[in-house]
């Protein structure tokens, strides 16, 4: 960019704030509804909305309303979801067979919402921890996450919900190799139309604490992410990370979480100039709910600046729980 040569009364960076139509003329970023992805929980039963006490206006749903409510932000204009499994105790177990069930209850929410909304692009999320007994991403031997078997795992899960009619797989899971391996798997097994949205760049970070309670893994985990997720302190290694995933047959890229990540976001985009998400996570969500609540702030507002934030920061798209709150803005 070039330095503005004019200097004071010949520039007056004023002018074209004046007024409402000068100000939309020179606006440089855009939010729609077409950026978000709505992540969602999804519950056993029937007719279920219960809600998530640390992530106000957050439910978790059974298979009819997941679909019913899929129906809704679609017809707001949320065109993508992403549905996050709350697995009943008695199905996690060591081995993480429910994973790979093709009627666990995130697969039957996949066929539920591709039956009720044709239209909307479901996501997924690979990672074993929703199904693991003790809440780790990872098969757990000896103490140590495993990789290579995990991956293993993780391609299981990844066809079956290819075979329930993802459209994205968002492998959330960090394990190396992940990417190339499902990439391979879904060429092979005739699914060569599904994306992959690698969480590339995901930080062992404290904001996923309310998604934890969310999807009942709080009280599981033992330990931290830290062998596998990203050290909050870095960013080159971001960018290797992005350049692997994109290697191995990634479609996009996700940078997560969210609003604390922005310079890694902005980085990304300019480095590999590829379709690149952030994830706006459950802690990010609630401390903004949360000081809402307490009239400490406009809730409203700044969840849009938050969201045009990751636009601004080079995004092509967000999840955010906001998705259907901020479609309802935008576009009435
Ligand atoms: C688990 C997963 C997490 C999130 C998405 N997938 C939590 C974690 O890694 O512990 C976090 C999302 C959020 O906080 O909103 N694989």
């Amino acid at each position: 960019m070039k330095p503005v040569a004019a200097a004071f009364p010949t520039a007056r960076f004023r002018r074209v704030r004046q007024s409402p139509a000068l100000r939309g003329l020179v606006r440089e970023t855009l939010l729609s509804s077409d950026d978000l992805i709505w992540p969602v929980f999804v519950r056993e039963g029937k007719g279920e909305v219960e809600p998530v006490a640390s992530m106000p206006g957050v439910f978790r749903r059974s298979v009819d309303k997941i679909a019913e409510a899929a129906r809704e932000a679609y017809d707001l204009g949320v065109s993508a979801i992403c549905i996050f499994p709350y697995t009943p105790l008695e199905a996690r177990t060591e081995d993480c067979a429910e994973a790979w069930n093709p009627d666990n209850i995130a697969n039957r929410a996949i066929r539920a919402v591709k039956e009720a909304v044709p239209e909307m692009a479901v996501m997924t999320d690979v990672a074993l921890d929703p199904y693991n007994i003790n809440g780790h991403d990872g098969f757990v031997v000896d103490g140590q996450i495993v990789n290579d078997r995990t991956v293993e795992a993780l391609v299981k899960m990844t066809l079956a919900q290819a075979e329930a009619g993802a459209d994205i797989i968002g492998p959330s899971d960090m394990m190396d190799g992940r990417i190339g391996a499902m990439r391979g798997a879904l060429e092979s097994e005739g699914h060569q139309n599904v994306t992959i949205l690698s969480y590339s760049a995901k930080y062992a970070s404290a904001y996923y604490g309310p998604f934890r309670d969310a999807v009942g893994a709080s009280g599981a985990l033992t330990g931290d992410k830290k062998t596998y997720q990203m050290d909050v302190a870095n960013s080159d290694e971001a960018m290797r990370l992005i350049q692997r995933d994109l290697n191995e047959g990634a479609d996009m890229v996700m940078v997560k979480p969210g609003t604390p990540y922005l310079d890694i976001c902005r980085r990304a985009k300019d480095m590999f100039g590829v379709p690149t998400f952030a994830y706006q996570v459950s802690g990010e969500y609630a401390m903004i709910k949360a000081a809402a609540q307490n009239g400490w702030i406009d809730g409203e507002k700044i969840m849009m600046e938050s969201l045009i934030g990751f636009k601004r920061a080079g995004c092509d798209g967000v999840l955010t729980y906001f998705a259907p709150e901020a479609a309802r803005i935008l576009n009435t």
